[in-house]
């Protein structure tokens, strides 16, 4: 059977196609502007107007959505992440914008307060200096409606909090958001692959020497991703995700085998960063191990990826 292209393809188990991707983009405030990240190669910090053109880029390609991420001035991050719930903030702003110039790409906002907190943690941090579950949820809710308000068509919930999701869910239906889905990171691990990331949104420096182990899983459980994953779809997620991605295939695959709704992998920052870092030097074939990665994680399980490679993929897959 492998020994014909015809046969090989007769043979094969798994495709990705366009339909498969999920594109992040990095917003900050400003006008015709856009910053490298160093870590990260091929990727910037747009402006709105910057961002506009990337989106637009993106869904020419076929890529059906973005997920999108902000860079929050200093000045503008406090303790209590009053940002994160305003209604002209950065992303509303942004929602309502690519929403209006394209209305058919999917817009999925991350539902977390690490880019607002003056911490760079995810939620608010008590006296006793944890970050506490349920006053955290309570303003995920208010971001969640200020997004849904502007125009996301996805909130995803990224910050490990116990019942955000049910709660988000209440709320979304008590205002009438009664199409907003809902894509919950329900194992989101205590992963140092985040590090570009967190230099990208300027998270890094705030966070310090914190962790975020506290809530965020250790990367040495399995079973628990499972329940992660059926609490969150018994209080109304409509898609779960994994993140990292590949060293978490396993885990995929876990949820995948044993849920119905569908499981989206995150193929990371520090992943992405190992793989172009590889490539520039000659060392990997950057498309073939690319395409090799995506494949890995469709055998795994995952209905979609979300991966700061997805233009290039998107490309790629044209000639595949
Ligand atoms: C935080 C968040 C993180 C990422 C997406 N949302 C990092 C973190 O937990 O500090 C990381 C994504 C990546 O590394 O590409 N809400």
């Amino acid at each position: 059977m492998r020994m014909d292209d015809f046969s090989r393809r007769l043979l094969r188990e798994t495709r990705l196609s366009v339909s498969d991707l999920i594109y992040p983009l990095f917003v900050m405030e400003g006008r015709d502007n856009s910053e490298a990240i160093a870590a990260m190669p091929g990727i910037m910090r747009h402006t709105p107007d910057r961002l506009l053109k990337e989106a637009k880029k993106a869904y020419e390609l076929g890529i059906p959505a973005v997920a999108l991420f902000p860079v929050i001035a200093a000045d503008k991050k406090s303790a209590g992440a009053e940002e994160a719930v305003a209604e002209n903030g950065l992303i509303p702003r942004v929602c309502a914008q690519l929403r209006k110039a394209l209305p058919n790409l999917g817009l999925i906002t991350d539902i977390a307060l690490d880019p607002y907190t003056s911490h760079g943690q995810d939620g608010l941090v008590n006296e006793r200096g944890h970050v506490d579950n349920d006053s955290t949820v309570d303003l995920l809710v208010r971001q969640s409606l200020v997004h849904a308000a502007a125009g996301a068509g996805v909130v995803a919930p990224s910050d490990m909090m116990d019942g955000r999701v049910g709660a988000i869910r209440a709320a979304l239906e008590d205002a009438g958001f009664v199409n907003t889905r809902i894509l919950a990171y329900s194992a989101k691990y205590a992963s140092h692959f985040y590090g570009p990331f967190r230099e990208a949104v300027g998270s890094q420096a705030a966070l310090g020497a914190s962790g975020k182990e506290t809530y965020q899983m250790d990367p040495a459980n399995k079973r628990e991703a499972l329940a992660e994953a059926q609490l969150d779809i018994a209080e109304g997620a409509d898609m779960v995700m994994v993140k990292p991605g590949l060293p978490y295939l396993d885990v995929i695959s876990h949820i995948h085998d044993n849920c119905q709704i569908p499981v989206f992998a995150y193929h990371v920052s520090g992943e992405y960063a190992m793989l172009k870092a590889a490539a520039k030097q000659g060392w990997l074939d950057e498309e073939l191990c690319v395409m090799e990665v995506m494949t890995a994680f469709k055998r795994a399980g995952a209905a979609a990826v979300l991966t700061y490679y997805a233009c290039e993929i998107a490309r790629w897959l044209k000639h595949h």
